[in-house]
């Protein structure tokens, strides 16, 4: 089987990882993939990941069985659509089921109907309406863009100031283009966040493992929000008993709600996930495809072979036996970032110390953003620029690894958090 992997960032990077490696995987292409990925799958940089055309005749000419899709604008533009439409199997929902990730009113329209646990929201198209709601409900609240924000149309205010300065600036001055059409008024969630995935064809659902990203830019939960600056796996809030909440007041009623409703969800369900003290979790978000960088731990921590179920959930034909059930202990991932991310960051900075780290079995370093210069070695190419991952048999003794193969790696201004994984050390498990 030839598989195409689309997309070219550290999710990327860990996922065509994974899948290289199934004895049922003749070649992994990729685009447009990286420099990274070349390493061992061929890569198309020409390609973009939403170029729709070039991709299904790339799939037809290199006689592709399965493309696996990473990230979201290309799912929420109809992609795997296109593919399954052209009889290629692919890996990601509809575009009508991406709007669980794409849009934040349908997202939450669907959990009200379902019963799935989620914060109390509001709807609203009027400036005027949001205002006086927020002032009505005391401040305390989280205001969304309704569109695709890339994780930054989100505002967590807890005064009627701060509430109607974030709905000024989305619906009024456009601060994230159309998406600030519409906007969503939120509860306030309080408790510990988690993301939880499982992967189903519509009917049947394997379920992965949680991880904690560690969204802000600097220690202590500080500074911006990024893309992600470190993620672990497994986190030690989610006990066996809160899994099975998870699964059963969530996963499974959103699989059964869209099928229900004649949109089977296939893909990846990435459920984030607020988990109160009574280890009681209450959806925040749905995202329909892997997170960046919590792949990149679970990837390192799954023993089992990642194709069969992505094969199956593309085909409709998710087999039992094939689910997930042989996971490492533990898994940590560190983000490496250019200096100045989330902001300007300069580019083409080389990265010294990569082979220093190679051929540790217990460390895997994921590129997100680099490229491969003249001489042979690698430049910074984006503000993520490696996820250096290690396992190990518990959380400390993976992040311990991590932390020492990153210390071993430099670039300028390269900055990166040092507590990764350190609210997964302390003990903070719910009460049961
Ligand atoms: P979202 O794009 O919906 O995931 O929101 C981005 C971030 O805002 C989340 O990861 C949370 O940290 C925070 N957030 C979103 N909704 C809520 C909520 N209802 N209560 C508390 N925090 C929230
Ligand atoms: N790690 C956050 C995301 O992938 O959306």
């Amino acid at each position: 089987m030839r598989v195409l992997v689309v997309g070219g960032g550290g999710r990327e990077h860990a996922l065509a990882w994974k899948i290289a490696s199934s004895p049922r995987v003749d070649a992994v292409l990729a685009a447009p993939g990286s420099d990274a990925i070349a390493a061992f799958a061929t890569c198309f940089p020409e390609i973009k990941a939403t170029d729709a055309d070039a991709l299904i005749q790339l799939a037809r000419s290199e006689n592709i069985g399965l493309v696996v899709i990473g990230p979201e604008d290309p799912l929420a533009a109809g992609l795997a659509d296109r593919l399954r439409d052209a009889d290629i199997p692919a890996f990601g929902p509809s575009a009508f089921a991406a709007q669980l990730e794409s849009s934040k009113s349908f997202a939450k329209r669907f959990m009200a109907r379902h019963g799935i646990p989620t914060a109390a929201f509001r709807e609203f198209s009027d400036l005027d309406e949001a205002r006086s709601y927020v002032r009505e409900i005391g401040g305390a609240c989280v205001v969304k863009a309704d569109g695709l924000a890339a994780g930054k149309g989100v505002a967590v205010c807890s005064t009627p100031d701060e509430a109607e300065r974030a709905l000024v600036e989305i619906m009024a001055d456009r601060r994230f283009g159309d998406a600030g059409s519409a906007v969503v008024v939120e509860e306030l969630l309080v408790g510990e966040e988690v993301s939880y995935y499982a992967i189903t064809d519509g009917e049947h659902i394997a379920t992965l493992a949680p991880a904690q990203d560690h969204k802000r830019a600097l220690d202590g939960d500080r500074g911006e929000n990024t893309g992600g600056m470190g993620a672990y796996s497994p986190v030690a809030l989610v006990t066996e008993a809160v899994e099975r909440s998870i699964v059963s007041e969530i996963v499974e009623p959103t699989v059964r709600g869209m099928a229900a409703e004649g949109h089977p969800f296939s893909g990846v369900l990435y459920v984030g996930l607020m988990v109160d003290a009574d280890g009681a979790p209450r959806v925040v978000e749905f995202n329909v495809r892997f997170g960046d960088p919590e792949t990149q731990p679970l990837m390192v921590r799954m023993e089992d072979d990642l194709f069969p179920i992505l094969y199956g959930a593309a085909r409709g034909k998710l087999d039992p036996a094939d689910f997930p059930t042989r996971w490492g202990q533990a898994a940590v991932c560190v983000v490496l970032a250019s200096g100045g991310y989330p902001r300007d960051y300069e580019k083409g900075v080389p990265i010294e110390g990569l082979a220093e780290v190679e051929g540790d079995p217990d460390v895997v370093v994921f590129h997100a953003g680099t490229k491969r210069g003249a001489d042979g070695g690698f430049a910074t190419a984006g503000g993520r620029v490696l996820g250096v991952t290690a396992r190990g048999r518990d959380v400390a003794e993976a992040a311990a690894r991590a932390y020492a193969a990153a210390d071993r790696i430099r670039f300028r201004g390269m900055q990166l958090r040092r507590d990764i994984a350190a609210a997964g050390l302390a003990s903070r498990c719910p009460t049961q």
